[in-house]
């Protein structure tokens, strides 16, 4: 779709240089639990993006000594050198010679930050492909000609899906929906599109207070998951039930039904663990904390209607959803009854506003 030829350019004329943005993780309402192609989603998708959980990344560039078939690429994480991260990312940037040729033509180092532990089932993955790929557009843009905003934003997030499926949501503000959808116009497989002007009031600045179980690092990665719905014996009915959630979770979205939104959102998170623990090998992500954190959130919703849920990433850690009028109400609940149970603390955070500019 973006393959160009053209965006080759002139190293003898080259000066070193950097720019740097930080991109959001997001959470998932309806879940991405399953690939085919080239990262392409087996069903419909849709995420709340975060403000407080992101990744600083800094991309810059120097003439590359020789030219061989492997993008060069240096990274550091938190300033220590991260040679497996910078594998990951070498990968990444040869998949996307295509698109951008200058890739292979000089030699990068990447600085990177994140706001929280990665690899805890806090979509690290999407705030760091996504911050590269907002890096990537800057570089485009300075070299060559800059893109019209939609386009950018479009573009941006077709890169992103290209480094890990989830990034392609953390480009938009507040909400984005990813896999197409006859439900939906303008819907993709290959990137995602904004859905703000769809939000009900009720849904702005919606809050995610995430509970840290374990910051440990997975035990199965997420694309190990994605892999083992191929021949996951529920797979068929999962990808019948996202689309038919996926649909209902669209329209309430728009009508501001929350309570409504609380049963689907769990519905789901309790089917992408239920899919892991039915996989062959199968395995299991919450822990006992997971469980004590949700059943309190069930207790709690069902004695006082308010409309608190909870959701989970590919991981340990519980996301307690809830709009931003009854945050005072349930703020001595989340620190007297939840926050003993988790060993990590809390992040609140909350709906954000998607990738900006930044500094490192
Ligand atoms: O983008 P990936 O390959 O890390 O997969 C993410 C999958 C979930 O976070 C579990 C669900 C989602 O839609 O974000």
């Amino acid at each position: 779709m973006y393959d160009n030829k053209d965006f080759v350019i002139n190293t003898a004329d080259l000066k070193a240089g950097e720019v740097c943005f930080q991109a959001p993780s997001n959470i998932a309402l309806v879940k991405y639990w399953g690939k085919h192609g080239n990262q392409l989603p087996n069903n419909p998708n849709v995420s709340f993006t975060l403000d407080v959980a992101k990744t600083i990344t800094k991309l810059s560039w120097s003439k590359r000594s020789s030219i061989n078939s492997n993008c060069e690429v240096v990274l550091y994480y938190d300033g220590v050198e991260k040679p497996a991260f910078a594998d990951r990312i070498i990968k990444y940037f040869n998949k996307l010679n295509l698109i951008y040729p200058f890739l292979k033509q000089v030699s990068w180092r990447i600085d990177t930050h994140n706001t929280f532990p990665h690899g805890a089932g806090i979509a690290s993955s999407a705030s760091a492909m996504a911050a590269i790929a907002n890096c990537l557009i800057a570089v485009e843009e300075l070299w060559f000609t800059p893109l019209e905003p939609n386009e950018r934003l479009r573009k941006m997030s077709y890169l992103a899906r290209l480094g890990s499926g989830s990034a392609s949501r953390s480009v938009y503000p507040e909400i984005a929906a990813w896999g197409e959808s006859t439900f939906l116009y303008g819907t993709s497989n290959e990137f995602a599109i904004p859905l703000k002007d769809c939000l009900h009031p009720s849904f702005k600045r919606y809050k995610d207070s995430i509970f840290l179980v374990s910051k440990a690092e997975k035990s199965v990665s997420s694309s190990a998951g994605h892999g083992l719905m191929e021949n996951h014996p529920y797979a068929k009915m999962r990808y019948e039930l996202a689309n038919k959630r996926y649909n209902e979770i669209i329209t309430i979205l728009k009508t501001g039904k929350l309570l409504d939104f609380c049963e689907i959102v769990e519905a789901d998170a309790l089917d992408l663990h239920a899919l892991m623990m039915q996989s062959t090998p199968s395995y299991m992500l919450m822990e006992p904390a997971t469980l004590a954190i949700i059943k309190e959130v069930k207790k709690f919703r069902s004695e006082t209607n308010l409309p608190v849920c909870f959701t989970l990433d590919a991981g340990p850690n519980v996301h307690l959803l809830y709009p931003e009028s009854i945050a005072t109400k349930i703020s001595d609940w989340i620190e007297n009854v939840l926050l003993p149970l988790s060993p990590g603390g809390v992040i609140h955070d909350q709906m954000g506003n998607g990738p900006t500019e930044s500094k490192l």
